[in-house]
C-alpha cells in the first residue's frame, strides 16, 4: 500500500475510486501480496526442510480464483469437506495435491475422497477409521491415510490439540489404530497430523508437538510401522496491527505477534536434523498466513450518532455478516478512514455494523470491557469522520468471506482481485435481492 496526494493505494489502484466505482461494501484482494507472501513461505520451508510441502487450507478462502493462482505456484490444497474436495479439483488440483482433514466429514465426503484416490485423509477418530476401512473394502481400494493426533500442548489463541476439543485421537488411541492399520489390507497409514489452533504466536507450541510427534514416532517404528510424512497443520500468525497509518490504539497482544517465520522453519529444520529424520516429509497446512493481509474491505458510512454524553457512533455497511470473527472471536482489524487518509486519525469513535444485533460492533461492547478486555473501547478515526466516508478494514482475507452470511437479508458483496499486471478482476460476483430468494419457496 502506498499513500500520495491524499489517496491510499493498493498496487497503484486508488481505493477511494475503487470504492466509489464499483460500491461498498467489496472485499479486494491483491495478488502479487499473495504471491509475496506464498513464495516467502515456499522459500523459507525449502531452505531449511528440504522435504517439506506446503498445502494451503481452503477453509481460509476457497475461491477459485485464489486457488488457481496457489494451486498454479505448486502449493498443495488442504479440505475438510465434500465441497472444499470439489472445489479444488475444479480449480485444477490434482488428487495427490489433497489432502483430507475435518472432525465430520461425513460418508458421501469419505467416499468421494476414496474413490478420488486423494493424497491422504486424516482420521479424526476410531469411528471414522472403521468407516474408512469399511468404505475401502466396498471399493476394494486402499486408500493413504494419516492419524491426526492431539499432542496435548496448548496454543495460545484458537486451541485445537487437546483432548479437551473435539478433535483428533489422544496419542495411546492413535498407536491402537496404527496397530489395527498394520495388518489391514484396505488401509494404508502413511501419515501422522497435528493442528494445535490458528493464530500460535509461540514458537515452541510447534516444538513442543514435535517432540510428542517424534516420540509417537519411535513407538509405532518399534511395532513395525513406518510412517512417510509428518503434517504439522497451519496456524502460523499475522500482524493484525500493521497499517500504513498510524492508530494510536491499544490492542491485545494477540494480534501482534513477535514471530520469526525463519525461525521457524530453521528450529523445525534443525529438530528434523537431530532426530535423524531428514527422508520424512514434513507437510503444513497454512491458510490464515498465505491469505489474511492480502485481502481488504471497503466499506462506508451509513448512519452517525452522537450521544448526549458526547460519544460519537458510526455505523457502516460492513457488520458481522461479512466479518464473523469479529464476534465469534473479537477480531481485530485496523479500520482506516480513506476518504479522509491524510488527516489524523485520533478522534475515539465507537464503530458498529448494520445489523441489529448489540454485539454487530468492533469494539469491547460497554460494560464487557472492564472485566475482560479483548478488543480496543474506541477506534481512532478523523474527527470530522461522517456520513458517505469511505472506510477499510486491513487484514481481513482469510475468514472473511468464507464465513459470511445474509443475515438481516444483506446479500454479499462482489470480491475483487488486483491481478499482477494491475487488472482489477471480479473473482466473485455481488449477490442479488434475488439470490435471497431464489431458493425459497412461497
Ligand atoms: C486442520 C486444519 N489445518 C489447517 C488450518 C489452517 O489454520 P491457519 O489458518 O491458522 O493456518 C486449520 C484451521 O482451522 C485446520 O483446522
Amino acid at each position: 500500500m502506498s499513500i500520495g496526494n491524499n489517496r491510499i493505494y493498493l498496487d497503484d489502484v486508488d481505493l477511494l475510486e475503487l470504492a466509489e466505482e464499483l460500491g461498498t461494501p467489496l472485499y479486494v484482494f491483491s495478488e502479487s501480496r499473495l504471491r509475496e507472501v506464498t513464495n516467502n513461505l515456499m522459500e523459507l520451508s525449502r531452505r531449511y526442510l528440504p522435504n517439506s510441502r506446503i498445502y494451503y487450507a481452503l477453509k481460509a478462502n476457497s475461491n477459485l480464483s485464489i486457488l488457481n493462482i496457489l494451486r498454479s505456484m505448486g502449493v498443495g490444497a488442504e479440505v475438510v469437506s465434500c465441497g472444499e474436495l470439489y472445489k479444488a479439483l475444479l480449480a485444477g488440483y490434482g488428487p495427490e495435491d489433497i489432502i483430507f482433514n475435518g472432525p465430520g466429514k461425513g460418508v458421501e465426503a469419505i467416499e468421494f475422497a476414496i474413490k478420488t484416490g486423494i493424497n491422504c485423509i486424516n482420521i479424526d477418530s476410531e469411528y471414522e477409521y472403521d468407516l474408512i476401512e469399511k468404505l475401502a473394502i466396498s471399493y476394494g481400494l486402499k486408500p493413504r491415510v494419516a492419524l491426526r493426533i492431539v499432542p496435548e500442548v496448548e496454543a495460545q489463541v484458537i486451541k485445537t490439540g487437546l483432548s479437551w476439543t473435539k478433535f483428533g485421537l489422544e496419542i495411546d488411541r492413535a498407536i491402537e489404530l496404527g496397530k489395527k492399520a498394520l495388518s489391514s489390507p484396505f488401509i494404508d497409514l502413511v501419515g501422522i497430523h497435528s493442528h494445535l489452533g490458528s493464530q500460535i504466536t509461540d514458537l515452541y507450541t510447534w516444538v513442543e508437538a514435535m517432540k510428542k510427534i517424534f516420540g509417537l514416532l519411535n513407538e509405532l517404528n518399534s511395532l513395525g510401522i513406518s510412517i512417510e510424512h509428518i503434517n504439522l497443520g497451519g496456524g502460523l500468525p499475522i500482524d493484525y496491527t500493521l497499517s500504513p497509518i498510524e492508530l494510536d490504539i491499544d490492542v491485545p497482544d494477540r494480534f501482534k505477534p513477535v514471530f520469526n517465520e525463519e525461525l521457524f522453519f530453521k528450529t523445525l529444520g534443525n529438530m528434523v536434523k537431530e532426530y535423524g529424520l531428514e527422508k520424512m516429509s514434513i507437510f503444513f497446512e497454512f491458510g490464515r498466513r498465505i491469505i489474511a493481509d492480502s485481502g481488504i474491505l471497503l466499506t462506508r458510512v451509513i448512519n452517525i450518532k452522537k450521544r448526549v454524553d458526547g460519544e460519537k457512533w458510526i455505523i457502516l455497511d460492513a457488520g458481522f455478516n461479512l466479518l464473523l470473527s469479529s464476534v465469534l472471536y473479537k477480531w481485530y482489524y485496523p479500520l482506516i478512514n480513506i476518504t479522509k487518509i491524510s488527516e489524523p486519525h485520533n478522534h475515539p469513535f465507537r464503530v458498529g455494523g448494520p445489523l441489529c444485533d448489540t454485539d454487530d460492533a468492533f469494539h469491547d461492547i460497554p460494560g464487557e470491557e472492564d472485566n475482560s478486555p479483548q478488543l480496543p473501547k474506541y477506534r481512532p478515526l478523523p474527527k470530522d469522520t461522517g456520513v458517505g466516508d469511505k472506510m477499510m478494514f486491513m487484514h481481513v482475507g482469510a475468514y472473511s468471506f468464507e464465513e459470511s452470511s445474509t443475515y438481516n437479508s444483506f446479500p454479499r458483496p462482489p470480491i475483487v482481485l488486483i491481478s499482477v499486471d494491475g487488472d482489477i478482476k471480479v473473482i466473485r460476483r455481488g449477490e442479488t435481492l434475488f439470490d435471497l430468494v431464489s431458493k425459497e419457496v412461497l
